[in-house]
């Protein structure tokens, strides 16, 4: 089942979302709906929150741009109760974009190499350390477990500059390529 994802604007967004435990309903059936919202979107990864899900949880595929970073040609991974446990002091830069917010692309400034911990989808426990292109994915998709965008992230100018944008698409001003939800109104 593929499921509409939610806009800029939408509170779910911004909420920290929660660990969950194995009795959480349906866990198997929402992981394989949130890769198949995933693969379906052209999302490199999708966060349980943009599905309107407050929950600790997100999946990855890296492959698709495998050919510029090789190194994530085998990074496919579902983090469930997933906790940054370790930053690197130094910074690296990548443009971003997100599903929910469809169009913009920015300049985001992100640790070079991360620790985290969290459970696979066989309920195993994992502890990894990740970096480059890797590591800038996987930030962004915790951002959202945490209630944050990247645009919260963007030089304070280009942000002036957006606001009015980052406005009409919270309000359904963009080019319509999947299902979606706005929050809003
Ligand atoms: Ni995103």
């Amino acid at each position: 089942m593929i499921y509409p994802i939610n806009i800029i604007g939408s509170p779910v967004l911004r909420k920290v979302a929660e660990d969950i435990d194995q009795t959480y309903p349906n866990l198997h059936e929402f992981l394989e709906n949130l890769k198949e919202t995933m693969y379906e979107t052209d999302g490199l990864g999708l966060a349980a929150p943009q599905v309107g899900k407050s929950v600790r949880i997100f999946v990855i595929d890296g492959s698709a741009i495998a050919d510029d970073f090789p190194e994530l040609a085998d990074f496919k991974r579902t983090f469930i109760n997933a906790h940054i446990v370790e930053k690197s002091e130094e910074l690296q830069k990548a443009s971003e974009g997100c599903l929910s917010i469809p169009g913009i692309h920015e300049e985001v400034d992100r640790h070079k190499k991360v620790r985290i911990q969290y459970r696979d989808e066989n309920w195993q426990e994992q502890d990894e350390t990740l970096e480059g292109m890797a590591a800038v994915i996987l930030q962004h998709e915790y951002d959202h477990l945490d209630g944050i965008l990247f645009t919260d992230k963007i030089a304070p100018l280009r942000k002036v500059l957006l606001k009015k944008k980052l406005e009409r698409i919270s309000k359904g001003d963009f080019e319509h390529r999947y299902k979606f939800k706005l929050g809003g109104k």
